[in-house]
């Protein structure tokens, strides 16, 4: 079982890329949204003209969504990038849980993808519900997208009570990852899928650390992937 550790020294290369792309993208992503959306306007009213034939109308479907696709990566980096006027309230994590359940049920039974929860009674955290559902959303999308079909989601939670927080552990039956990819996960851009941007990890990662909490990935190839978080509790 290969096991991605946040070492202190891994954390700090991670937390150093965190803010370089959070940097970058505060610099640059307001640029390139402005003449992107001018030049879909564009594209658009160009696409309407009447005497496109049908296969012009194709191609310029296709500049328009791939535009589109841009915009979605940019967005992306934009919420990954932003700083967090966090809201932070009390509120047990099983609830969240549940919601994101219910939330994800429709999509794993296309797949035949079971989601299991074995959560046990928790105390209440004083955090941004919104960003540890972010986190949440984030694994469980990559874990579905990791099972072709058939398989299992199962969502633990726990309270380890000498240490004071509340574990969280998703676990799937799914492609699982190579050592390439345990190391780079998390890294800005890094993805392995056509569709995928790369940033789901790296928002993770930032969120759980601002949040004081840890996240560490185990994986077998072939076999699949547990996500591991803790969030302190206070
Ligand atoms: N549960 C998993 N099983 C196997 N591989 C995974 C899993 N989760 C993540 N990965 C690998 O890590 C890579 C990075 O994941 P990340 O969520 O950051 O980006 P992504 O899923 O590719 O794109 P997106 O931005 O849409 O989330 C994935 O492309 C995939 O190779
Ligand atoms: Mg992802």
């Amino acid at each position: 079982m290969v096991e991605h550790k946040n070492s202190l020294e891994k954390e700090l290369i991670r937390s150093e890329k965190l803010k370089t792309a959070g940097q970058l993208a505060a610099g640059v992503v307001h640029e390139i949204r402005n003449p992107l959306t001018t030049i879909k306007g564009f594209m658009q009213l160009f696409q309407n003209k009447e005497h496109l034939g049908q296969e012009d109308q194709k191609y310029y479907q296709l500049i328009i969504s791939e535009i589109s696709r841009i915009e979605g990566i940019i967005t992306e980096l934009l919420n990954t990038a932003k700083p967090n006027a966090s809201k932070e309230v009390n509120f047990d994590i099983n609830n969240i849980i549940e919601d994101i359940v219910l939330l994800h049920k429709s999509i794993a039974d296309e797949k035949s993808i079971e989601i299991v929860t074995d959560c046990y009674s928790l105390p209440e955290v004083k955090q941004d519900p919104d960003q540890i559902k972010k986190v949440f959303i984030n694994i469980i999308k990559n874990c579905i997208e990791a099972m072709d079909k058939k398989g299992v989601l199962t969502i633990t939670t726990n309270y380890i009570k000498d240490k004071e927080e509340v574990e969280i552990t998703f676990k799937d039956t799914g492609c699982g990852m190579d050592e390439e990819t345990l190391n780079k996960i998390g890294t800005p851009f890094y993805t392995t899928k056509e569709a995928g941007t790369g940033l789901g990890m790296l928002t993770c990662f930032r969120i759980v650390d601002e949040m004081g909490g840890s996240l560490n990935i185990k994986s077998k190839l072939g076999e699949g992937t547990t996500f591991i978080i803790t969030v302190p509790v206070n």
